[in-house]
């Protein structure tokens, strides 16, 4: 028997409950990792709920010729092919400001622990050492944040550092001086190598894109001071690693805290070797609160949709809408 809603990625939570009381739902976690099984299965549902590692291409999008709605349990879209989905009459939502708190937050916190040495401190005191010199900080206070991408995250990030009295610069090429985020956020907004050069941290929240894709690379690094910490919240395909590494290696800037990366899971490399570097496995929105907001929210558009009425957080205009025939 074939479900209306296939899910092919892990989420759990009372909405999902609630999801499975009011039709049929199949969850495989691992089905993303088999995209031909993936096809077969979306032949003759209604609904797919994906996070990020499932491939929403044009062609499985075509194979599933029943489909309503595609469910994003997250922000970034760059897995699902949102044009083919738009032709094909199938409305794509994704859930943009479930988790968004999450994401800053972790912001924060790396900024702390790469200004403060967190990781290294911990590993030392572990192995039973207690050298109070070597593990002299920095504060945030009075420093810097360049903030890449001052969207809903960039901006959340950037009103806690001012809690902090950290100065925000921000550049996006998607807003004006007078935009709302740079307005409530006191950012100074300017041109990306000006951010570069006179940033104590960069923070990238950037959505991966053609355009923004290996956009911090060695020369961008090298722009950068050489006490200045990098972040990367957003995508891995955005930083090019192997500039990153030898940017580190050259002591081109202090450190970089990178909770996302080029491949994911990533092999092993240089970065896993270095105390500068702080490394944590795609989890800026993997807190309790964002994912039951997250789940909550795709999983009512989902039932939105598949009972006729519009989907709260779509982001495309599908027409005309495609039905079963
Ligand atoms: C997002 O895009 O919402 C986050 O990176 C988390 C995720 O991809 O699931």
């Amino acid at each position: 028997m074939s479900s209306d809603v296939i899910i092919s990625e892990n989420i759990s939570g009372k909405a999902l409950e609630e999801l499975q009381s009011s039709c049929g739902v199949t969850l495989d976690p691992g089905l993303w990792k088999a995209p031909d099984k993936l096809k077969k299965a979306v032949a003759n549902c209604r609904a797919l709920i994906v996070r990020n590692q499932t491939r929403v291409t044009a062609e499985l999008i075509s194979a599933a010729t029943r489909l309503e709605i595609i469910g994003r349990a997250g922000a970034g879209l760059d897995n699902v092919d949102v044009a083919a989905a738009t032709a094909a009459g199938v409305v794509v939502a994704s859930t943009p400001d479930q988790n968004s708190i999450s994401v800053a937050e972790l912001a924060i916190g790396m900024m702390l622990s790469l200004a403060r040495k967190l990781p290294e401190a911990d590993a030392h005191v572990r192995g039973g050492g207690w050298d109070r010199q070597r593990f002299v900080g920095t504060e945030l206070y009075g420093k810097s944040l360049g903030i890449v991408g001052l969207g809903r995250i960039g901006v959340l990030t950037a009103s806690r550092a001012r809690a902090m009295g950290m100065n925000i610069l921000a550049h996006d090429t998607c807003i004006s001086p007078d935009s709302v985020a740079v307005t409530e956020t006191h950012a100074e907004l300017v041109e990306l190598e000006d951010l570069l050069k006179n940033s104590d941290f960069v923070s990238c929240h950037l959505p991966l894109t053609p355009q923004t894709a290996r956009l911090f690379n060695y020369q961008r690094f090298a722009a950068m001071k050489p006490t200045a910490f990098f972040l990367n919240l957003a995508r891995g395909e955005v930083v090019d690693e192997k500039d990153l590494i030898r940017a580190l290696e050259d002591k081109r800037i202090a450190g970089a805290a990178l909770d996302v990366r080029q491949t994911e899971p990533p092999a092993s490399d240089a970065l896993c070797t270095m105390n500068n570097v702080i490394l944590t496995p795609h989890i800026a929105a993997f807190t309790r609160e964002a994912q039951d907001r997250v789940v909550t929210a795709i999983c009512r558009d989902v039932q939105n949709v598949l009972s006729g009425r519009n989907a709260k957080n779509f982001v495309n205009f599908p027409r005309p809408r495609r039905r079963e025939s």
